[in-house]
């Protein structure tokens, strides 16, 4: 029979008082947000699916009333992503595609946002197929260029969207430059870290509002998810977010968020290890013979290694290759095609952040969706690869590489 009556509460509520500054990154992602149950003790959060929740006469419950506005299971999970990223406040999406549209209905018809040229495409067709009809104005530049943002600033600019590194050439972006020229605008600076996850980059640190997550990739992890997260530090604009993230309805779904709180325990562990892969694998690569050239903040060739060292505690698990063809021109497109249908240990796929490694073709797989003007005026030509390194064994990643590029001759 159990004794509830000794059961230790005091140590449930001394785990109750998180303070950010006191514990290291890996304590807090095991622990933050989450205190063992007072009823039962079961040390891990419970899975609260119940869709709502008892009211002892109207308008009196127990700090949750429906879970589309707020959830025990979420919470635990909003409280432990957004202390990761040193922050108080967390909204977990339905997707990061969600998180970006709950943020976006913060502004009105006639506003202004300033967008990076180099992001994800999803994002510009946002912006541009739906936003756009509902009266915002959007303008893409160069964030690494400090005078074309500047030229590009109005006064009815309300927001800047940036991501660094970019999706898919791995621009490096200086967060705390754009967030001092953003803010003399009186503007919003939103950072989408998800490439590199809080535990390599801490937007907010450097002066950004807010972050957003497609958690759908490393913060979940294990490529069943799809997921998105806003953070700030900002009490008015949280209180902001709340509304919206209720009004707008795309709150996460409780198994979702349960699979992220989950996931989040082994962030830092997944990241080094995708970031080890990742930089042995850059650096072969850097030599190969079927490569023309290898984008990886990480190398010290990449045209802004010093802002990535400066920016970054850690490079990621994010690579892009320009292939080689047999002829030591550009690749062909058929020879793409053969190097992505020859790998064993990648698969072929779109996404990026889940322990396997994906292999993708940017034109023609995640940036689709921007028109091929825009791609080739970015840089986003068909010999252009975009490796998310896994966390299996290195020989095994770069031997599949390998023999993948010997399919074309490389
Ligand atoms: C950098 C980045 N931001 C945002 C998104 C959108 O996230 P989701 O697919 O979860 O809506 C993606 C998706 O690939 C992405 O790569």
């Amino acid at each position: 029979m159990v004794n509830c009556a000794s059961f230790n509460i005091s140590l449930v509520e001394l785990k109750m008082s998180w303070n950010p500054d006191e514990f290291g990154f890996d304590t807090r992602a095991v622990h933050a947000g989450q205190t063992p149950d007072p009823g039962n003790g079961a040390v891990v959060t419970p899975i609260v699916l119940s869709s709502t929740f008892v009211h002892s006469e109207p308008g009196v419950h127990k700090g949750y009333d429906y879970s589309r506005c707020g959830n025990p299971t979420r919470a635990s999970y909003e409280s432990c992503v957004a202390n990761l990223e040193g922050a108080r406040f967390g909204f977990a999406n339905a997707s990061g595609t969600m998180g970006v549209t709950t943020i976006m209905h913060l502004l009105e018809s006639g506003d202004h946002v300033v967008a990076g040229d180099d992001m994800y495409a999803g994002m510009y067709r946002l912006f541009e197929q739906v936003f756009k009809k509902n009266g915002i104005c959007f303008d893409y530049v160069d964030m690494s260029d400090s005078e074309r943002l500047e030229a590009a600033m109005r006064p009815e600019t309300r927001l800047v969207w940036m991501e660094t590194p970019t999706n898919p050439l791995m621009k490096m972006v200086d967060i705390r430059a754009v967030a001092d020229i953003s803010h003399a605008h009186g503007a919003l600076l939103a950072v989408d870290n998800t490439f590199m996850s809080p535990v390599f980059q801490q937007p907010l640190a450097l002066g950004a509002d807010l972050v957003m997550h497609s958690t759908t990739k490393y913060i979940n992890g294990h490529s069943d998810v799809i997921g998105g997260v806003i953070i700030t530090d900002d009490e008015e604009l949280a209180e902001r977010l709340e509304f919206m993230a209720n009004a707008v309805g795309g709150s996460q779904s409780i198994f979702d968020s349960y699979l992220c709180l989950r996931s989040l325990k082994t962030l830092g562990i997944r990241m080094r290890a995708h970031e080890s892969n990742a930089k042995a694998l850059a650096k072969h690569l850097e030599n190969h013979s079927g490569v023309e050239r290898v984008f990886y903040p990480g190398l010290k060739s990449h045209p802004q290694h010093d802002l990535a060292q400066k920016q970054m505690s850690g490079m990621g698990g994010m690579i892009s290759i320009f292939l080689k063809g047999k002829n030591g021109g550009m690749a062909s497109m058929e020879e793409v095609i053969r190097m992505v249908q020859a790998v064993k240990v990648f698969t072929l796929a779109e996404s990026l952040g889940g322990v396997e490694s994906l292999v993708s073709h940017p034109s023609t797989m995640t940036h689709l969706s921007m028109a091929k003007d825009v791609q080739l005026s970015l840089g986003i030509t068909e010999n252009l690869i975009r490796l998310s390194v896994g966390i299996e064994n290195v020989e095994d990643i770069i031997h599949d590489i390998d023999q993948a590029l010997g399919s074309i001759g490389g």
